[in-house]
């Protein structure tokens, strides 16, 4: 046991259900995020790669285009329904594996990776270092990691705005604390750093970048977004929120995001951290 229980279950249950019902909206929502990571990873025809947290595989389906029938992408995550779901959507790459894997505690397979990617994969370990420490096992010497995390909520219009309007229509809530497992666990790059380095991993690094959230629905797509598998999935279940209270958010939200608005589709900047790092 290693303390991510909770979590797999949240994955498994009705959370991930709506990350596969949702998965080609979502896919286009964080595809700017996608692009970053398989940028800075930058795999080559033949490589292996790992990707940590795969969700419905976006990521692991775009390293596969690049690695080719040559190489191989092992698509992991701790929940099994995403494991599931990686193996048919990429069932005409079978360059493409998938594993249900808490990375915090995995034993890998024998040939190792040339790299590990995530995006948003690597912020909800119980205990990130040792998860960092096991992740480090399945890389070659000289091996990297790449990951991206979101940053504070606060530079987050997409968490600050629904997470201010649950607040205002609901009841001021906790504050997650900072440092702690959840889609935030990794905003503090000092704290994320510090992590990473209690490893032997070297050229430790954070690169925070700003990429806009794409939805082609404009502001209400995102608004309803949010409600489907985003920030205010988790207040709105825990407060079993009337049909009106859920428009009034939708509506206020929507009403929030329309700045971001251009020719009809939202374009919510994000502020995420692309945490480097290689095997020694
Ligand atoms: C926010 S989702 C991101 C999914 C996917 N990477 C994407 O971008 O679409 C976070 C994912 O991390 C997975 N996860 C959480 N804790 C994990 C752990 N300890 N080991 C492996 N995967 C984990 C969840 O099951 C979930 O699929």
């Amino acid at each position: 046991m290693t303390g991510n229980a909770d979590e797999a279950d949240f994955w498994s249950g009705p959370a991930g259900a709506k990350w596969i019902e949702y998965e080609a909206e979502q896919d286009h929502f964080l595809s700017t995020v996608a692009a970053a990571v398989i940028e800075k990873a930058a795999p080559k025809a033949g490589e292996r790669v790992l990707d940590i947290g795969c969700g419905t595989g976006a990521v692991s389906i775009l390293a596969a285009d690049v690695v080719g029938p040559g190489g191989h992408v092992l698509a992991t995550d701790i929940a099994a329904p995403f494991a599931s779901r990686v193996k048919e959507r990429a069932r005409t790459l079978p360059q493409v594996g998938a594993l249900v894997a808490d990375a915090q505690s995995a034993s890998w397979p024998d040939e190792p990776f040339d790299m590990a990617v995530s995006r948003f994969g690597v912020m909800f370990f119980a205990d990130p270092a040792a998860a960092f420490a096991n992740i480090a096992l399945a890389l070659r010497p000289g091996g990297r990691m790449i990951f991206a995390a979101w940053g504070r909520a606060e530079d987050n219009p997409y968490w600050r705005i629904p997470r201010d309007m649950v607040d205002q229509l609901i009841a001021p809530r906790p504050r997650p604390l900072p440092n702690t497992p959840g889609p935030m666990g990794l905003a503090n790059a000092d704290w994320a750093l510090e992590q990473m380095r209690a490893s032997e991993l070297s050229d430790v690094r954070a690169e925070t970048l700003e990429v806009p959230l794409l939805h082609a629905a404009g502001a209400a797509g995102a608004a309803d977004l949010s409600l489907r598998i985003g920030p205010a999935v988790r207040p709105m279940a825990e407060v079993e929120a009337t049909p009106e209270l859920i428009a009034e958010y939708r509506e206020a939200v929507t009403r929030a995001f329309l700045p971001y608005e251009v020719d009809g589709e939202a374009r919510i900047p994000a502020t995420i951290h692309l945490y480097t790092a290689r095997r020694a």
